[in-house]
């Protein structure tokens, strides 16, 4: 072929790749979004390449033009989609028992929260967990206090994270994701005292996607091809930790010391399906949202389509 109609050959490619390339919004910084990575280099197979960026479901919101793939806990899925209704979930990544951490000094059971100054992010599934914790034991709202704290990945912990501000006594307890809390109990030693409920709260890290990308075929295919491609990280993730060198991998992905990845990892589990028991817990969650975010609730019908099994049900 002539040089020119070599080029003219590859601008094209390149120009049909890059329209057709799977676009994930993710947050690249916690642990739970590190089967993403994963499944990239190991598994998966799409007509073209998948790229993640950073940020989250709000970029479906805000770009579904842009973006055809997103994760984030089930707290911002269901903010977006009170106001999106095009978006939906499609995958479940990772379930996560949040740990609250306490200074044992202060606190020994859950319900003496009630009156303290507990850490946590603002309007993030941390303070949903937060609230359902102390609502599980009869402690209002209105009956303690929270603050909004920052993360720690690695010790050392700067002075302004939530580890360090336990250990220094600014805080009585904090809750969060991990491995802010696991670095929070480090802290403080034989004094610290930590909470788990899954019951009352577990976070549900998604994979959503929106109407518009499912209804397209070509994307479609590329959008099972990388939950296949999720699907079998899972199982590694679950069941061959060790063996794959799994801890080491998310170690490099953020930040976290390999030692810690580890004992935190038994918090977090690879779920992939959902069962019955999610539309009750996200129906709860939706109707604490809205009161918080000054909004009308989502009808319950509307949040079952929310919900959407139809991409699993193609692997
Ligand atoms: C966990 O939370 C559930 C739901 O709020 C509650 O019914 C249960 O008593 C709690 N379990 C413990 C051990 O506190
Ligand atoms: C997903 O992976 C699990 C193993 O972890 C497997 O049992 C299941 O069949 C897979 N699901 C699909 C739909 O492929």
């Amino acid at each position: 072929m002539h040089s020119s109609v070599v080029n003219l050959f590859v601008f094209f490619t390149l120009l049909l790749q890059t329209s057709i390339a799977l676009r994930i919004a993710t947050s690249l910084q916690w642990i739970e979004h590190t089967p993403q990575p994963y499944a990239i280099k190991n598994f998966y197979k799409g007509s073209s390449t998948a790229t993640l960026t950073s940020g989250g479901v709000a970029n479906l919101g805000s770009d579904p033009k842009n973006f055809d793939l997103a994760a984030n806990a089930e707290t911002q899925g269901l903010k977006q989609y009170a106001n999106h209704r095009n978006i939906r979930l499609i995958y479940v990544i990772c379930e996560v028992a949040y740990r609250i951490v306490a200074d044992k000094r202060k606190v020994t059971k859950l319900s003496d929260l009630k009156g303290k100054k507990i850490g946590t992010i603002q309007s993030s599934s941390a303070a949903v967990f937060i609230h359902n914790m102390l609502t599980s034991v009869g402690v209002a709202d209105n009956e303690y206090t929270t603050t909004s704290g920052k993360v720690c990945m690695k010790e050392p912990c700067a002075s302004d994270t939530m580890p360090a501000q336990i250990k220094a006594g600014g805080l009585d307890a904090f809750g969060v994701w991990e491995p802010a809390v696991e670095l929070g109990a480090r802290a403080l030693g034989a004094n610290a005292i930590t909470f788990q409920n899954r019951t009352a709260y577990r976070e549900v890290y998604a994979l959503y996607s929106t109407t518009d990308a499912l209804n397209n075929v070509a994307k479609r295919k590329d959008i099972v091809e990388f939950v296949r491609a999720l699907n079998k990280t899972l199982d590694v993730f679950a069941n061959q930790p060790k063996e794959k060198d799994v801890f080491n991998f998310v170690s490099g992905q953020v930040g976290v010391d390999e030692k810690v990845v580890e004992s935190v990892w038994e918090d977090h589990k690879w779920s992939g399906r959902w069962d019955d028991e999610l539309i009750d817990f996200i129906v709860e969650e939706d109707k604490y949202l809205a009161k918080e975010d000054k909004r009308s609730v989502v009808p319950r019908a509307e949040l079952e389509k929310f919900l959407d099994t139809s991409v699993l049900d193609e692997l």
